[in-house]
């Protein structure tokens, strides 16, 4: 019978707790989140069941990624439902540490990626943002020890940043995890419970508008183009737009035509208070 699930809150209880499982040759999978866990995280707890023997989930609202500005306090905090959502998915242990846990000496960021894919798009609207998670990450990974972690496609930035400059250091293999949307498109985020019911109804032209766009670049029609008229549909549905870019991949590189792929669609927008942000694969053609 598998043991009954595990909340533990410090590196050292994890230690303990993780160190027989890989002197016994197991594998184990982190999957870091910030809570307020829905389908888009279970999804990822999915994937890494099926790739190790044991699943840890963190649980930590990071400081570091935030800027003062932004909505560090009132950012949700679920632990309870969370934990009674992992529980049912079979998960081994969630990690749910304090700030002095993983700031000891002071929250500071110390792993700041600089070049590429850390340059643009997030970086110039949030350019505190990839020190913070590549600072937690790190020390996640310090704590845990994970053979692989699991990190969501819709965070496409976040996760080439994570597998160009925090993985490699620490021997980790990055499993990516595929977006999980609601029926009309809407990618699923902690942050659409911020949405009134009006933008709800606006915010599926994020996905639709890169879906479009995507399968037009695909068929050779020309980036700039393409690019200026999602714009401004995205705008026409109300949004104000951070950036709407087609880049490479993997560099997320600018890029002038559709040969110079692998494509990725990005977009960040705002929308009441609220940001939002998707991306879509362009299909090779
Ligand atoms: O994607 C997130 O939820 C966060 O950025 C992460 C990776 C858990 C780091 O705090």
């Amino acid at each position: 019978m598998p043991s009954p699930m595990k909340t533990l809150h410090t590196r050292a209880e994890l230690s303990a707790n993780l160190d027989p499982c890989r002197s016994r040759g197991e594998r184990i999978a982190l999957v870091p989140t910030m809570g307020a866990l829905h389908e888009g995280h279970l999804a990822l707890v999915r994937l890494a069941k099926q790739r190790a023997d044991h699943v840890v989930v963190s649980i930590f609202v990071n400081p570091t990624q935030f800027a003062p500005h932004e909505d560090f306090d009132r950012y949700p905090r679920t632990l309870e439902s969370d934990t009674e959502l992992l529980a049912k998915e079979g998960v081994d242990m969630i990690y749910a540490p304090s700030i002095t846990e993983m700031y000891p000496d002071g929250v500071v960021q110390d792993v700041v990626p600089q070049g590429p894919p850390a340059d643009g798009l997030e970086s110039d609207a949030r350019p505190h943002f990839f020190g913070g998670v590549a600072t937690v990450v790190t020390r996640l990974f310090k704590h845990a020890r994970p053979h692989i972690a699991v990190f969501g496609e819709k965070d496409w930035q976040q996760l080439q940043v994570i597998k160009t400059f925090v993985a490699p250091p620490l021997g980790v293999e990055i499993v990516p995890g595929p977006t999980v949307r609601e029926p009309d498109g809407l990618a699923l985020s902690s942050r659409n419970r911020y949405l009134s019911p009006e933008h709800r109804a606006a915010a599926p032209a994020l996905h639709r508008v890169l879906s479009e766009s995507a399968v037009l670049i695909s068929r050779g029609a020309p980036i700039p183009a393409v690019m200026a008229n999602a714009r401004a549909e995205i705008e026409k549905a109300g949004f104000t737009v951070d950036y709407a870019e087609a880049r490479h991949a993997e560099t997320l590189a600018p890029v002038s035509d559709a040969h110079h792929g692998p494509l990725r669609l990005l977009v960040a927008a705002r929308i009441g208070g609220t940001r939002l942000i998707d991306n879509a694969a362009v299909p090779s053609s």
